[in-house]
């Protein structure tokens, strides 16, 4: 079983993989958690020149350096898990493209699914849970994390307000254009309570699968 948790900046989605996590592997599953960009050591050099604030990236540029560090997570580390049985959680995937560098970027979803076709074979996730909450929460959050943690990154959450609702609008569509792969979750809750709902939101698809 292959999980995606998606969502804009601050939305609250590492707790609640973490949770997921730690639920499934109480019930005895063996699971992965990883994340995007990042989940390979080519990922994770990625991750650090497409996130810093102070980076540049053409809208195009970012589009094919996410979908080369998914290249190397799908084919070296999802894949193989799956594989072996084993449960993988990813924080983002494909639906985070579609939101950024689709909605937000102005990069058309043709052009994106046609390299993701290519590129993976078209390799999704069985279940897609979206965490919805307004992005001016969210990025407040995320802006607040980064400089308690004196991150480099931030480069999205400095942009305006409108592409993240840009984003926000893309997640809902995705979710509602293929309402079978992936659930919305309100998260304008404390993250312990969206954690717990992301919990219930996957338990029809463990039964389904198990
Ligand atoms: P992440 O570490 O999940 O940020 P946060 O914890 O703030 O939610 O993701 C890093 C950033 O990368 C995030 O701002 C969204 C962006 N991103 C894209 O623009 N396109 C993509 O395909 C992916 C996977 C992430």
């Amino acid at each position: 079983m292959f999980l995606a948790i998606e969502g804009g900046d601050g939305v609250g989605k590492s707790t609640a993989i973490a949770a997921l996590a730690a639920h499934l592997r109480e019930a005895g599953r063996t699971v992965l958690t990883t994340r995007e960009p990042g989940g390979t050591p080519e990922g994770i050099a990625l991750r650090a020149l497409l996130l810093p604030k102070d980076a540049a990236w053409e809208p195009w540029s970012e589009l094919l350096l996410m979908t080369a560090a998914r290249v190397q997570h799908v084919q070296r580390i999802i894949r193989p898990a799956l594989a072996a049985g084993t449960i993988v959680i990813s924080d983002r995937f494909i639906g985070s493209t579609l939101a950024y560098q689709g909605a937000g970027r102005g990069i058309s979803t043709e052009a994106i699914l046609l390299l993701h076709r290519e590129a993976t074979g078209d390799f999704r996730p069985d279940l897609t849970i979206v965490l919805d909450l307004d992005p001016s929460v969210g990025i407040a959050r995320s802006t607040a994390r980064l400089a308690r943690t004196a991150s480099n990154e931030g480069r999205f959450e400095a942009l305006d307000l409108s592409f993240h609702n840009r984003v926000r609008a893309s997640f809902l569509t995705q979710a509602a254009a293929d309402p079978r792969a992936h659930v919305v979750v309100d998260a304008a809750w404390p993250v312990d309570d969206v954690a717990q709902a992301v919990i219930r939101a996957s338990g029809p698809l463990q039964k389904l699968l198990f």
